[in-house]
């Protein structure tokens, strides 16, 4: 739990420019769950998938390990603040979210490994990877199960 809260800090200091950003990153309207604090993290997931392009855009491999360890670092805080959110109102589906979840981390994790024994540089892939991903989950999981929440 320490560690967390460690890398809550190491976070706060890597986005600090970021979360200063206002207006829509979503590609589509139709992601908005209804849940103020999950739509305004799942900006900030674009945001930082935005950086990732910017990355693709401009060659920068030098920035891709930093780009790897913030998505780690929000991925985990992310899924932190929607689980807590769901087992607090008693959401049915609760595991088996949190498995979707638990995936995601582990192919994140594996990446940020693979980034430090070789240092590839794929941020193409991994912008699209992180997309369809995002996309795919929060509409066909996190909106169906936040539905009861955002409703109350
Ligand atoms: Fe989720
Ligand atoms: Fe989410």
């Amino acid at each position: 739990m320490l560690m967390f809260y460690y890398q809550l800090i190491e976070f706060n200091q890597l986005t600090k420019r970021d979360r200063t950003m206002t207006g829509n990153n979503f590609p589509t309207q139709s992601l908005y769950t209804g849940v103020g604090i999950i739509d305004n993290q799942h900006q900030t997931f674009f945001a930082i998938l935005h950086k990732i392009r910017k990355l693709s855009q401009e060659n920068d491999c030098g920035s891709f390990g930093d780009i790897l360890e913030e998505l780690q670092l929000y991925s985990r805080f992310h899924f932190e603040t929607e689980e807590t959110i769901m087992e607090t109102a008693g959401a049915e589906n609760l595991q088996a979210h949190k498995m979707e979840h638990k995936k995601f981390i582990e192919k994140i994790e594996e990446l940020v490994l693979q980034n430090i024994l070789e240092d590839p540089c794929f941020p193409e892939e991994l912008a699209s990877f992180v997309e369809k991903w995002l996309v795919d989950h929060i509409l066909n999981t996190d909106k169906l199960d936040l539905a009861d929440i955002s409703a109350e």
